[in-house]
């Protein structure tokens, strides 16, 4: 309270540790009141990075084997695009697809040609993109297949993991990612990972296919690696 000074002395020790950063409880504390809990987080509070290091609020020093989950594996704040960032936010903030801008064509050119893809879509998450990607494939079901409006299957494998909307969790196997969360998306079928036999039966035996989405590594199933040849045996399928 406001005027005792040994309380406030208290409040600010609990508050901050030794380095002047708030305190690995405070800071757990305040986030389990205040934000959902979608993860059973590791008791390390970060407080910055730089390169392949982190460093919690005691000043300890850890290796980021996570890249935060694969997003960042360039890297905690690399000079280089620390610099590219500032200097877009500070000459434009965004433009809709309303208009043309002069980073758009420059992107799209630099992505498709360094991946060897025709075309590029860039969008927000990882999960967005996997959602795209389904409906450019019935998209191409209906108009170019010709398979019956609203009829469009889509085959995913056992283990997938790609996200957390209604669609990603609809071909989920993991009851904890779809419990409670029904009805799911329609038209999703499951085959074994890693099975070329039950692919080509799936696709011989249903005309409505119009995609098979699946991980070169499943990630969340354990970095499950398929056999050799799997990947080319799906795409000769
Ligand atoms: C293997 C995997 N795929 C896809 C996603 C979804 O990516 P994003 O969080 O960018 O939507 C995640 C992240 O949760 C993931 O771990």
């Amino acid at each position: 309270p406001i005027g005792n000074s040994s309380a406030i002395f208290l409040h600010r020790f609990w508050y901050f540790n030794m380095s002047g950063n708030k305190t690995q409880n405070y800071v757990v504390r305040r986030e389990e009141k205040f934000g959902v809990k979608t993860f059973d987080t590791m008791p390390v509070t970060v407080t910055r990075g730089r390169g392949i290091f982190l460093w919690d609020v005691d000043g300890n020093r850890y290796f980021d084997f996570t890249s935060a989950y694969s997003a960042i594996n360039q890297g905690h704040c690399h000079p280089k695009i620390v610099n590219a960032l500032k200097a877009q936010a500070e000459t434009l903030t965004m433009t809709a697809r309303a208009v043309y801008n002069e980073a758009l064509g420059e992107y799209a050119q630099y992505v498709t040609s360094l991946l060897g893809y025709d075309k590029v879509l860039p969008v927000s998450s990882g999960v967005e993109a996997g959602d795209m990607a389904l409906k450019v494939a019935r998209r191409w079901g209906y108009i170019k297949k010709g398979i019956p409006d609203n009829e469009a299957k889509i085959v995913f494998a056992k283990g997938n993991y790609w996200g957390r909307t209604l669609a990603a969790i609809s071909s989920s196997t993991d009851l904890v990612c779809k419990q409670f969360y029904g009805p799911h998306m329609p038209g999703f079928l499951i085959i074994p990972f890693d099975d070329l036999v039950a692919l080509e039966n799936i696709l011989k035996n249903d005309p409505n296919i119009c995609a098979f989405m699946v991980e070169c590594i499943q990630g969340e199933a354990g970095c499950v690696v398929p056999s050799p040849g799997y990947l080319k045996g799906i795409r000769e399928l």
